[in-house]
């Protein structure tokens, strides 16, 4: 096999390197196409076959329905691992022996606080501000408390700056959830663990002792690890590309807490809460919506179902119906939500147009439904997602700055008008 790829154009033939990654994926380095060429570019809007860097990090197969974190797969880690062992392997590279992980710990609990000022700029927000926007301006205004911008040069102040929002990101989190539902903002314990902390942080009553739930812990925690890092997706490609400016840690953070707002990323496990509860509000007809779905002059899409780069099961989604299922069992709950959900997935999986576009549940189906039965608002989902993702965010930004990557910085086609003369104003 050879390792180049050759374009023709116009009689001229061009040849390009072609690289392996280290699953056997090829991929055409193009670097030299506009140079080579005299100005021909590529276009691939929404980049579905373009790579915008060589990571280390996560490998994903979509065909083959495998996800792995530097080289574990998620099956094992979520069975075997706790979330902050997930982060600091997907941070630092490997995983952390007894007292790497201890220390870890013991730094971010150092750091777990948030400067008190920081109340008055939550206290600012309307109620019903939107907990992701809220998150994403807490995240932009911790650089004003703690500058954010690192001498990359220097390990230790790398370690320190992901230390600090590893540590202040889950009280960032907590107060906003806690501001929703009108309780006092609250710290944490430091005898807690990382994720049993982060949920006495959001839950504990003013009036009443912190009680842990170990099924629950354990399903957060699953929920956290399946979340922490996908590779190139919209959020972790904007983390990159804010950070290629050189702009601090915690400003490329917050753009990517924006991008994972939207309904067709990260928002996708509220809009799957929102869109069955209009089902059941109008009689819990799933057939009717099938059909909805199914009907291309109707907008209707049904979220949860269908994944970017999984063209199989999405293998989260696997891990965490069991852990839907455990929690359900655990707490007693029975929702009609949840029979609609079940009865939507069973139509779905069964139903020719979902299985000839292979549109399986992906993780956000099931998500969302473990976190309603634990009691976080709908308008919260995406922030959990966001609490997940932070170490893929975090190690992705690093790998970007580490590799001393140029600056992102796209082409485009031009399609608008020639170049024509200003006409004034009375004229046109
Ligand atoms: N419901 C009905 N039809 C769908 C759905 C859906 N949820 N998803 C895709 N399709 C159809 C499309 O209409 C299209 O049909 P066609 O070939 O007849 O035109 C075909 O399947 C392919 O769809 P695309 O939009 O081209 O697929 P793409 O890979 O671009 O989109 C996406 C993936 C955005 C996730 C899409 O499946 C979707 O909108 N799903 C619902 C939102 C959702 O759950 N998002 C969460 C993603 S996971 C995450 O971010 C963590």
């Amino acid at each position: 096999m050879t390792d180049k790829a050759t374009l023709e154009y116009n009689g001229q033939k061009y040849e390009f390197p072609v690289i392996k990654g280290s699953e056997d994926e090829l991929a055409i380095d193009i670097k030299t196409l506009r140079s080579a060429t005299g100005g021909i570019t590529t276009i691939d809007p929404g980049y579905k076959n373009t790579g915008s860097c060589s990571s280390a990090i996560t490998f994903l197969d979509g065909e083959k329905g495998i996800l792995r974190y530097r080289g574990y797969s998620i099956e094992e880690l979520a069975e075997k691992a706790d979330f902050l062992e997930v982060a600091y392997l997907l941070i630092f590279g490997e995983l952390p022996n007894k007292e790497q992980l201890v220390k870890f710990h013991a730094d971010i609990k150092e750091e777990s606080h948030v400067d008190e000022e920081m109340k008055k700029i939550l206290d600012s927000f309307p109620k019903s501000a939107h907990p992701m926007g809220v998150l994403s301006s807490l995240t932009s205004a911790l650089i004003a408390f703690n500058p954010s911008t690192v001498d990359v040069s220097s390990e230790k102040a790398m370690y320190h700056a992901i230390v600090r929002i590893l540590a202040k990101f889950p009280v960032l989190v907590a107060w906003t959830m806690r501001k929703k539902k009108g309780l006092p903002l609250d710290y944490g314990d430091d005898s807690l663990g990382y994720v049993e902390n982060i949920h006495k942080m959001m839950f504990k009553k003013p009036t009443q002792t912190y009680q842990k739930n170990e099924i629950v812990i354990e399903a957060l925690d699953k929920l956290l690890i399946l979340h922490a890092d996908h590779e190139q997706n919209c959020s972790t490609s904007t983390v990159r590309i804010v950070g290629s400016s050189h702009a601090g840690l915690f400003a490329s953070l917050s753009a990517g807490i924006s991008a994972l707002w939207g309904p067709l990323h990260g928002g996708a496990n509220q809009a799957v809460l929102e869109m069955l509860e209009a089902i059941e509000a109008d009689g819990g007809d799933t057939k009717k919506y099938m059909a909805k779905a199914k009907d291309k002059s109707d907008p209707f899409r049904l979220m949860g179902f269908g994944h970017r780069v999984y063209k199989n099961f999405d293998p989260r989604a696997k891990i965490i119906k069991v852990a839907a299922d455990e929690v359900l069992a655990d707490l007693g709950i029975e929702d009609p939500i949840l029979e609609i959900a079940k009865g939507l997935e069973k139509e779905a999986l069964e139903d020719q147009y979902f299985v000839d576009r292979k549109l399986y549940p992906n993780v956000d189906f099931y998500s969302g439904i473990i976190y309603r039965a634990l009691g976080i608002p709908t308008e919260m989902f995406t922030v959990m997602f966001a609490l997940g993702r932070l170490p893929g965010w975090i190690a992705q930004w690093r790998e970007m700055r580490l590799n001393n990557e140029p600056i992102g910085r796209p082409r485009q086609v031009y399609t608008g008008a020639n170049s024509r003369g200003f006409v004034e104003v009375d004229q046109r």
